[in-house]
């Protein structure tokens, strides 16, 4: 493992590779142990390099057999060979030239999952971002694109399904029994988007025909008798084909497009071209084994994987610092997709919550995940300026917000320029490794045409700024002229690495839409009148640090509805009165804002607590909340799905992000307590919903109306549970015994486990017996354990001694580590959780740096916490980044905390 002094890289030092790279043929001679790679490359010098320019390649925990230039044999003195660079001198004739190298490398031994490694019995790769230089030495960068061929060499017994990208050209036997395939990619591609798998697989398939009448064999691949599971994915990516076509008019490229399920991975999944490798998580349903959850999440990346094919495997990163080119944009797509889904088939009023629901859970992972970061020390621009190791950089900011930076040209251009914009972006770079820059340039042409004299120069700031802006806001109504002047102030504070410099200059404004629509005091939509029309909701676009807009004949005194839809990433800074945002909760026409209003209702009266409970005082007054819950429950007008949004509380981590300082057990207690509240208040509308909600028989559908009853009704359990209703332990149970899906016995167990845990010991050992062979279940069993109040640091130590407990299956490490150290923040805030924490994250970074750095990240925030906890967190940071061993990955994020 790599253990060397940290080293930055910057954006700005970039330069083009020297040599161009057409072709590569890999040959492997596939074995667990050991797997043998012969490379042949073949180069030729760019039209600047001088000649006499070395050849660079890199390499990693691989060992060189031998390397040819031209069909002759190098030896040890022809080239330069270190720890994880191969330093060659081509021909000084300037003409191309060809490399043939031939190594070994060790996939058994392979604990990071990247490369080429082992799960189960089976051979899986990683590439993105460097995991090719572990298979093979290579120019490993996204700028060096080349066509593959790519032969497999494998003993059918244990690997009868050798799978590489693009088409299959020949298969044959050799004369040792070995079977050999040759798979050649007809795309250009760079090296992270390289793949193989071999092993003994269930598939499922099925021919669709593309839009332009072309047939094309999609196919899911699994563990063998897993087959059965996996006909959700093939529909969702039937799906996803027809979605891209009909709404960014982007048909298929490749005659075959293969999934493949990997129980042990590090991410979601990854876009290899034409050959996808999921996570299995995000693969494997049905009804009995996957909740409804699942089912959307698999929708998601499945689509998400999918429309990679055009939006970074068609058009790549020209470096790695451009990841948000990519994911961003994918991301967007993908959220897109799924809004459409939840929508289909819907009239339109329906189809606007439908979709609101998608934007709603968007927005609250972005808070989640992404606001705190752009509040810590890894704070970052969604285009980062420098890092230490990439892996580190597959961000919230770089795929969530960089979602928001897309979605805003969206919302600047509407859906027709955005659509003229992308295909703008794919007539000038199509095939080519490009930058975030060179997508806004094409997304700007359209802008300059439809508002001439006005560009981009300022929206592109958000791809070089860190932080969340704050938005503030000041109205006047003027009753005479009856005129709203709306004025706005945006600001945003230096982050992350801009907050270590010694002189931290002020930041430039940005470009904002803000969207906003108005109502009566009694809660009635009033007509805006804006540029010649009348609208709902109008787009004001921000570019100042401070800008006014006038808008004429208003009725009446509006109460402002602000950033509908969220239409930009910020935080709103203005406090308004709590009867403001009631008026907002219980009226605003638009969903998103409607919730909004709601949850920042419901923060208020939470942070309230906070400070009452410091102060032993009493908590505040429950009842403003209890009538917005009662007015949102007797709300038959709303969807089932869009109802458990409004009735949920924010997040505890929302609450505790929300303070000054961070105060988890203090958080803890006042949501608890609050949830409790709710409940017992509540509880013969909660006990009527959940009656009223039970499952009529028919058959499973994970579809968006079936789902958002369950989702509902198991929220209405909880409240019952969290209210210590009398009823509500033998409620849970009784679900749980009768329960016909995933969604409602899990739902059922973990609302147990959170609230009655001495109810359920019985009903734990009965999962734990009738799912103990199915993995995926089983994350899910050891990570509602791992989450409950009840789960001491003792306990989650005795679920890591359980037999089906393994560090080295990411899925396990997250369901019982992951979910502890994230979730159970009352058991982690202990001295004895800091001490779990660092063991664990010290444990991972022997076997998976990659894992272990995302563990790293859970104490990011440190800082900000009340003195107990903060110097508990530092002393656990202060343990990991002093220990032996540790991995670059490792290292730059305890770093960066410590430095803060
Ligand atoms: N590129 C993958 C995706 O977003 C994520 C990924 C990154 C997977 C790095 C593995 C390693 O779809
Ligand atoms: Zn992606």
């Amino acid at each position: 493992m790599r253990t060397d002094i940290a080293q930055t890289i910057y954006r700005q030092d970039y330069s083009p590779y020297p040599y161009r790279l057409s072709q590569v043929r890999l040959e492997f001679d596939l074995d667990a142990q050991t797997t043998q790679v012969q490379s042949t490359l073949h180069f030729e010098p760019g039209p600047q390099t001088p000649p006499g320019t070395p050849l660079v390649l890199q390499g990693e925990d691989i060992e060189l057999l031998s390397v040819q230039i031209d069909g002759q044999a190098l030896s040890a003195t022809d080239y330069y060979l270190d720890e994880d660079t191969l330093r060659l001198t081509p021909p000084a004739s300037g003409k191309p030239f060809v490399v043939t190298l031939v190594n070994h490398c060790h996939p058994a031994r392979n604990t990071t999952l990247m490369g080429l490694y082992v799960s189960g019995d089976k051979l899986f790769t990683q590439c993105e971002a460097q995991g090719f230089r572990r298979i093979t030495w290579f120019p490993d960068r996204p700028d060096v694109m080349a066509r593959y061929d790519v032969v497999l060499r494998a003993d059918p017994a244990a690997y009868p399904t050798l799978l590489s990208n693009g088409n299959l050209i020949e298969q044959s036997t050799l004369p040792d029994g070995r079977r050999q395939t040759l798979w050649r990619d007809p795309h250009p591609k760079p090296c992270y988007l390289f793949a193989l798998v071999a092993g003994d697989f269930d598939c499922i398939e099925r021919t669709e025909t593309t839009r332009s009448g072309r047939p094309v064999l999609l196919q899911v691949y699994s563990d063998r008798g897993c087959g059965k599971q996996t006909q959700w994915a093939l529909d969702c990516l039937a799906h996803a084909m027809h979605w891209d076509e009909r709404r960014f008019g982007l048909e298929l490229d490749l005659d075959r497009f293969m999934i493949v399920a990997a129980r042990d991975f590090n991410m979601g999944a990854m876009e290899n071209k034409g050959l996808n490798i999921f996570n299995a998580a995000y693969v494997l349903a049905d009804p009995s084994t996957a909740t409804d959850g699942a089912y959307r999440r698999i929708e998601a990346v499945i689509g998400h994987e999918y429309f990679h094919n055009w939006t970074g495997d068609r058009v790549t990163c020209r470096d790695w610092f451009q990841i948000s080119l990519k994911e961003g944009l994918t991301v967007f797509r993908e959220q897109e997709f799924s809004a459409d889904m939840l929508a289909e088939g819907l009239p339109a009023n329906e189809a606007a919550s439908a979709r609101a629901v998608k934007r709603i859970d968007d927005v609250h992972v972005l808070r989640m995940m992404q606001f705190p970061e752009d509040a810590g020390p890894m704070a970052h621009p969604i285009r980062p300026d420098s890092y230490q190791e990439i892996g580190n950089f597959y961000t919230a900011t770089v795929y969530e917000k960089g979602a928001e930076v897309i979605r805003m040209q969206h919302t600047l251009l509407g859906e027709t320029g955005f659509q003229a914009g992308m295909k703008e972006y794919f007539r000038r770079h199509d095939g080519q490794a490009v930058t975030c820059d060179d997508f806004v340039n094409a997304m700007e042409s359209v802008y300059t045409q439809q508002q001439p004299g006005q560009d981009f120069t300022v929206f592109r700031r958000w791809y070089s700024q860190a932080g969340t802006p704050r938005l503030q806001f000041e109205q006047r109504y003027d009753a005479d002229t009856q005129t709203l002047q709306l004025t706005l102030r945006q600001h945003c504070a230096p982050a992350g690495l801009e907050a270590r410099q010694p002189k931290v200059a002020a930041k430039p404004p940005l470009h904002i839409p803000v969207a906003i629509g108005l109502l009566d005091a009694n809660g009635q939509a009033m007509p805006i009148h804006w540029q010649g029309g009348t609208h709902d909701s109008i787009v004001l676009e921000l570019r100042e640090a401070q800008q006014s807009f006038t808008l004429h004949d208003v009725r009446r005194p509006p109460v402002l509805s602000l950033l509908r839809g969220f239409s930009a990433p910020v935080i709103i800074d203005t406090e308004r009165p709590g009867s403001e945002l009631a008026l907002l909760a219980r009226c605003d026409s638009d969903p998103f804002a409607r919730w909004d209003a709601t949850q920042e209702f419901a923060l208020r009266h939470l942070l309230a607590g906070m400070r009452a409970h410091r102060a032993q005082a009493a908590l505040p007054d429950i009842e403003p909340l209890l009538a917005l819950w009662q007015a949102a429950l007797q709300d038959a007008t709303l969807s089932p799905a869009y109802q458990t949004r409004l009735l949920a509380l924010p997040a505890l981590r929302e609450l505790i992000d929300r303070g000054t300082p961070m105060d988890p057990q203090t958080a803890v207690h006042v949501w608890t307590a609050t949830q409790a509240a709710l409940g017992a208040r509540l509880a013969d509308q909660w006990q009527a919903l959940y009656a009223a909600l039970a499952d009529d028989g028919s058959p499973y559908s994970p579809d968006p109306v079936a789902s958002g009853r369950r989702a509902l009704r198991n929220l209405a359990l909880e409240y019952l549970l969290a209210g210590k209703t009398a009823d509500a332990t033998r409620l849970a149970r009784q679900q749980y015994a009768q329960a016909s899906n995933m969604t409602e016995s899990l739902g059922a167990l973990a609302a147990l486990l959170q609230h009655a845990p001495q109810d359920c010991a019985d009903l734990l050992r009965d999962f734990h017996d009738r799912w103990q062979h199915d993995p995926l279940v089983l994350d899910n069993w050891f990570g509602i354990q791992a989450s409950a109040p009840t789960c001491t640091v003792d306990q989650v130590r005795a679920l890591m001694a359980l037999p089906d407990f393994t560090l080295r299956t990411p899925n396990r490490a997250r369901a019982v580590i992951f979910r502890f150290c994230m979730d159970n923040i009352a058991n982690l805030h202990t001295p004895e959780g800091y001490d779990f924490w660092a063991e664990q994250v010290l444990a991972l970074n022997a076997l998976n740096p990659e894992v272990a750095a995302r563990l790293a990240r859970a104490f990011d925030n440190w800082a900000r916490y009340e003195p107990t906890a903060r110097q508990g967190m530092q002393a656990a940071l202060q343990r990991v980044r002093f220990a032996a061993g540790l991995s670059r990955n490792v290292h730059e994020i305890v770093s960066k905390a410590l430095d803060a």
